[in-house]
């Protein structure tokens, strides 16, 4: 069967499982914010540890996939997150909502959105002269194919903490050409307007993204098609975020229905980069360098970011759509990145660990030679910086200490790619090291993120290894690594 044929029986096949979803929320009592939280304290005591991440951000309990409402309200930043707290696979979207000061440590608070007669998709968040304001996608069930609308809905808060949801919503209940897929908005402000993105398609099956522009939020105009795939860039563009960077503009986003192209477009959907340069007055963004993918890995999608004091920041969902989820069968399920700062450098995303993170450090492990073929046990937990001679060829084995899952990270010298193979599945890029040679990995409870130099490849893999990790030199020379054991940074 070809790819595009299956694709379109998953398509067909998550539109009746959202169907039927839909219909169980009318079934379940009205869960009040206090119910919820009593049900998550309850079965959080249930959780089965072994894959709970340190310090990434990931469900209390139940499912979590998109992060959401990225922002900085009232001196902290939020992270909202798609989440369905009654069992460890999707279902009616909440939202899920955790703060920090300082990108690396995060508080967990009450679940922010909560659906009744539409489930809460992802979207953005502003702050809007002191108000908190959410604007999400709403998607409602309805009697005629394809038994679904989307729409965009707001909702406040003046404490950052409780929302109440907009009494005129929808504020955008339909795309232009009517397309029921129109989701995912983004917005920001620039002068004395906001703008807004959103994912949607052609009438034809083509991805694409609407721009519009609103003095309150709530009456928007629409203003043009910002991108749109000629036809080889996927049949829905998702999640789409669009900013400047160093001087050129980004529209970041994650199409769906890209096909694999020897090395790239492995996963079940990618996410990546258009640059381009756009206009506030013609509204015309013009491309100058086509679709790259953002990070490597395995597990990466639906990215949402966020500018403060000149930083751009970014996070991720650290997981993929139709693929196995280990932590499932634990009672959750899905996960966050770490937050990465992000640089422009050659037409290429530069992406390297939020600074902060240094502040996880709690025990210095190591700083010395691992010679071939030695190995090394390493707590759960754990930031390593390999330096090795690139003129060689270099293989990092990772493995649990009790078994589970192994992965090897390659580099192969002769055609300068890294490698990152799991279970046999092997991503791979490029990578041109510039101002550094080491690579920094950070390992979790199962997650692993790595990254080549100063962040020009990045790789995130979900992984799940059994006790702690063990590292093995398997390439023929040595290698100098530096070992931290990392601290505890998100509630368990
Ligand atoms: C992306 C996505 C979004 C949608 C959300 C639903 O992963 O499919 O387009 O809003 O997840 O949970």
């Amino acid at each position: 069967m070809k790819a595009s044929t299956l694709r379109k029986i998953a398509v067909a096949v998550m539109c009746c499982l959202v169907a039927v979803a839909a219909r169980s929320v009318k079934d379940q009592p009205p869960a009040a914010g206090d119910a919820l939280a009593a049900y998550i304290a309850g079965a959080r005591s249930e959780l089965e540890p072994r894959f709970r991440l340190h310090y990434h951000l990931m469900p209390p309990v139940g499912w979590m996939n998109d992060p959401n409402g990225f922002s900085y309200y009232n001196g902290q930043f939020h992270m909202f997150y798609q989440f369905y707290p009654y069992d460890s696979v999707w279902g009616p979207m909440h939202w899920g909502h955790s703060i920090s000061s300082d990108l690396v440590h995060w508080e967990e608070l009450p679940t922010a959105l909560i659906p009744e007669n539409e489930m809460c998709f992802s979207g953005s968040a502003v702050d809007d002269d002191g108000v908190l304001t959410l604007i999400y996608t709403g998607r409602e069930t309805i009697a005629q194919e394809p038994f679904y609308r989307e729409g965009q809905y707001l909702a406040f808060s003046d404490d950052g903490v409780n929302f109440h949801k907009y009494k005129g919503n929808p504020v955008l209940p339909a795309a232009p050409n009517g397309s029921p897929d129109f989701r995912d908005p983004k917005v920001w402000k620039h002068g004395d307007y906001w703008y807004l993105i959103v994912g949607s398609k052609t009438s034809d099956e083509r991805g694409r993204v609407l721009l519009y522009k609103s003095k309150d939020l709530k009456e928007w105009e629409f203003l043009t098609v910002l991108g749109e795939s000629n036809g080889d860039m996927g049949y829905m563009w998702e999640c789409p975020d669009f900013f400047e960077l160093d001087g050129k503009f980004v529209l970041l986003m994650s199409p769906q229905g890209l096909e694999a192209k020897g090395d790239r477009f492995k996963n079940t959907y990618q996410t990546g980069y258009i640059i381009g340069t756009f206009n506030y007055t013609t509204y015309e963004f013009i491309q100058e360098v086509d679709f790259q993918e953002i990070d490597y890995g395995h597990d990466f999608y639906a990215t949402q970011t966020l500018e403060h004091e000149g930083e751009r920041y970014l996070v991720a969902w650290f997981s993929m759509w139709e693929v196995p989820h280990p932590e499932a069968d634990d009672g959750w399920a899905g996960a966050l990145t770490i937050v990465r700062q992000l640089e422009l450098r050659d037409n290429q995303i530069i992406m390297r660990p939020v600074e902060e993170i240094v502040q996880l450090r709690e025990e210095f492990l190591m700083d010395g030679e691992l010679h071939s073929d030695e190995e090394t046990e390493l707590p759960r937990a754990t930031e390593l910086i390999v330096l090795g001679d690139l003129s060689e060829d270099i293989e990092l084995l990772l493995e649990g200490v009790d078994g589970g899952d192994a992965v090897r990270l390659r580099w192969e010298a002769r055609s300068q790619h890294v490698v990152v193979e799991r279970g046999g599945d092997e991503r791979r890029a490029s990578w041109r090291p510039a101002r550094g040679a080491t690579w920094r990995l950070f390992l979790d409870a199962s997650s692993l993120e790595l990254f080549c130099g100063e962040g020009e490849a990045v790789f995130s893999t979900r992984a799940y290894p059994l006790g702690g990790w063990r590292l093995t030199n398997r390439s023929r020379g040595p290698l100098h690594v530096q070992a931290f054991r990392l601290g505890a940074s998100v509630p368990t």
